[in-house]
């Protein structure tokens, strides 16, 4: 067990333990109802006409349901689905294949879209506007270009940097979805549901302690209830209360917040080595070790959300709730301890 339990969570791949857990069907995905109404109904009527789905993009940080998403989606609409990522496709001709091997109204899934190489963006342009893409093939003097008629496909785009879309590519889908955090309402029905699949005794008060430290995020939610489970194994009969949940996650350094040990020493770091801010996210992440993209993308959004900290044109800053929950004072430049 690391000491970044949240970046260890997020940043990897997807375990054949979420797998196990991802809902297959919109009536098993929890939350999200504004997002979950908006795509079903576009399914409905997709189907009504006999066609297939126009581009989705689903963008929000990790581990909030994209990739589920995209697999509902495809069942819904009773088609196949490949999954491919922005950084994997490296040449024109990668995404050609992709292409041209997919059947009318198929779904291509592209997570991590934003990181397109440009080259291969701009083929992408055409293919999901007017379902031609034009390769050239050869180099020098024999170099031509043929045209590819492609299925109409369906492209499903997820990111977690929706701001780092290029404008032409963002205006070619034809609906966009962000997902938000999950309240812990339904943060708590998702483990609650994960509990029964995997066979977890967990009470109601146990539940909800696991919901309230889960970031609103359900890869979180479920990595700890697992996390959780281990420790009831050995220490606790293994039933899950509210107070042997407590204690196992006191274990990984996450508080009754949420917060685990880097949120923390991003907040300390603005407030005592920045005096709470403005800073630069780059200053920040040499400051606490960390790339820059990775607070961007999984620290910050949760920490502004939760009112920890704001987000100015001349840097991060710390609100006064990030003072008192690291019991320090505002407003002296160091923090004074209360
Ligand atoms: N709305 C939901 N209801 C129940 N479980 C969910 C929901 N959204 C996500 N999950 C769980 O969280 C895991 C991570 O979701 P995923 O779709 O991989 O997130 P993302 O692609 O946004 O990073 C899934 O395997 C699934 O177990
Ligand atoms: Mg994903």
């Amino acid at each position: 067990m690391s000491e970044h339990f949240i970046t260890d969570t997020l940043g990897k791949a997807d375990t054949d333990f979420d797998i196990s857990l991802r809902p297959g069907k919109f009536a098993d995905f929890v939350g999200q109802p504004k997002v979950r109404e908006r795509l079903e109904l576009f399914v409905e009527a997709a189907k009504q006409r006999g066609e297939p789905l126009d581009h989705v993009l689903l963008s929000g940080p990790p581990g909030l349901g994209k990739t589920t998403l995209a697999y509902i989606l495809a069942d819904a609409m009773e088609v196949n689905i490949r999954v491919t990522s922005g950084p994997i496709i490296d040449k024109a001709g990668d995404l050609a294949g992709l292409l041209t091997n997919l059947e009318e109204g198929d779904i291509l899934f592209i997570d991590e879209i934003h990181r397109l190489q440009r080259t291969v963006e701009e083929y992408l342009y055409s293919a999901m506007e007017d379902f031609v893409i034009d390769i050239v093939i050869d180099q020098g003097p024999n170099a031509r270009s043929v045209r590819l008629n492609l299925p109409r496909f369906t492209l499903i785009g997820a990111t977690t940097r929706s701001g780092l879309l290029t404008a032409p590519l963002r205006s070619r889908f034809g609906m966009t979805n962000r997902l938000d955090y999950y309240e812990a309402k339904d943060l708590k029905a998702i483990i609650q549901r994960s509990s029964r699949i995997l066979n977890i005794d967990v009470d109601d008060p146990g539940a909800t302690e696991v919901s309230a430290r889960s970031r609103g995020t359900p890869r979180i939610a479920n990595n700890l209830l697992r996390w959780v489970r281990d420790y009831a194994q050995v220490k606790a009969d293994n039933r899950i209360t509210a107070e042997i949940a407590q204690k196992a996650l006191a274990m990984l350094d996450i508080d009754e917040h949420g917060l685990d040990e880097m949120d923390k020493r991003i907040l300390q770091t603005i407030i005592h080595k920045f005096s709470g801010g403005p800073v630069g996210v780059n200053s920040l992440a040499v400051a606490v070790g960390e790339e820059s993209g990775t607070i961007e993308e999984v620290y910050e959004p949760y920490l502004i959300q939760e009112g920890y900290l704001k987000r100015t044109p001349q840097g991060r800053v710390a609100t006064d709730l990030c003072y008192e929950r690291l019991g320090l004072k505002p407003g002296g430049s160091q923090g004074r301890l209360l």
